[in-house]
């Protein structure tokens, strides 16, 4: 008699906590992403799940608290710097779901870096002409001149041309060189770099070879309130929660 009693009173107090859940979810599925933090319910909710969907799904790549890592050109999700969008919960969610490059249909793929140094340096604008070694080299002087730090000035100079002419680098880095958001064109003139470590080689080894970075889709591996979680945990790694 008292175990049945007990297992009842079990089964309501776990039903109550699916339903709890449940409604939480479909709240937070309703509301509009990018005013979930001001709701600190629905955040404090959002993040305790969102929290081990990260460990379990993008710890991996991105490191545990999101510092990312530049060896594999993995960026850090920990600072305010979005190659996509401005780090709205919206524009986050938008790379979650079908991933940069991911082969998804709606993968964000608008733009990729070009190998300067092969002879068809795209595969997608054969109007792009290769660079040859010394013009690599000048455009690497004109970037860490833009990036305030010491270079030829002569060679900067050479760099600055080829950078808004023939190698058409503005065309998605911008022509002041601080990149597009709109296409994940990163900022050549900060110091936060997606690959290698800022050093003449590691830009150099970016213009010859080019890049091609690839996050997953996840729309058909996490639901969509887990999708939901995550972007609004990645959210607050930057410090804009
Ligand atoms: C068709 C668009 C496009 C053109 C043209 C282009 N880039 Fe890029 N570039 C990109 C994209 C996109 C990335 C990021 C690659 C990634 O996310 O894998 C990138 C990355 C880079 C990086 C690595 C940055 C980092 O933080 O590690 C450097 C350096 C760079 N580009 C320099 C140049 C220079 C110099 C030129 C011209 C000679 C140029 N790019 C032309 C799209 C372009
Ligand atoms: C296999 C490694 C890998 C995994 C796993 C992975 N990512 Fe990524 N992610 C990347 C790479 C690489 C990029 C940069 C792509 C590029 O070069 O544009 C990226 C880019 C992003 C961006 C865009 C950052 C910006 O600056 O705009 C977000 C957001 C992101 N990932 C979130 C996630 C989340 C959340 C998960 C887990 C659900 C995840 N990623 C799993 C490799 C990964």
């Amino acid at each position: 008699m008292r175990i049945s009693l007990l297992l009842a009173a079990s089964a309501c107090i776990m039903a109550a906590v699916l339903l709890y859940s449940s409604g939480r979810e479909s709240r937070l599925l309703r509301a509009d992403p990018d005013s979930i933090s001001r709701n600190s319910t629905l955040e404090t909710f959002a993040l305790s799940r969102g929290a081990p969907l990260f460990e379990l799904h993008c710890a991996s790549c991105h490191g545990v608290q999101g510092e990312g890592d530049s060896r594999r050109g993995v960026p850090a999700l920990n600072d305010g710097d979005w190659l996509y969008g401005s780090g709205l919960v919206s524009d986050i969610e938008q790379v979650i779901k079908f991933g940069i490059r991911s082969y998804h249909p709606r993968a964000w793929n608008l733009a990729i870096m070009p190998a300067y140094a092969r002879p068809r340096p795209s595969s997608r604008d054969g109007k792009i002409a290769p660079l040859s070694p010394q013009d690599i080299r000048d455009l690497v002087e004109f970037l860490y001149r833009a990036q305030g730090r010491t270079a030829d000035a002569a060679a900067a100079l050479r760099g600055a041309a080829l950078f808004t002419g023939v190698g058409g680098c503005y065309d998605c880095h911008a022509v002041d060189a601080k990149g597009d958001s709109a296409i994940g064109a990163p900022d050549l003139t900060d110091r936060i770099t997606l690959y290698g470590d800022g050093s003449r080689e590691s830009l150099s080894l970016s213009i010859s070879q080019g890049r091609h970075g690839l996050c997953p889709a996840w729309v058909n591996r996490i639901g969509p309130a887990g999708i939901r979680e995550v972007a609004v945990f990645v959210h607050s790694l930057s410090g804009a929660g």
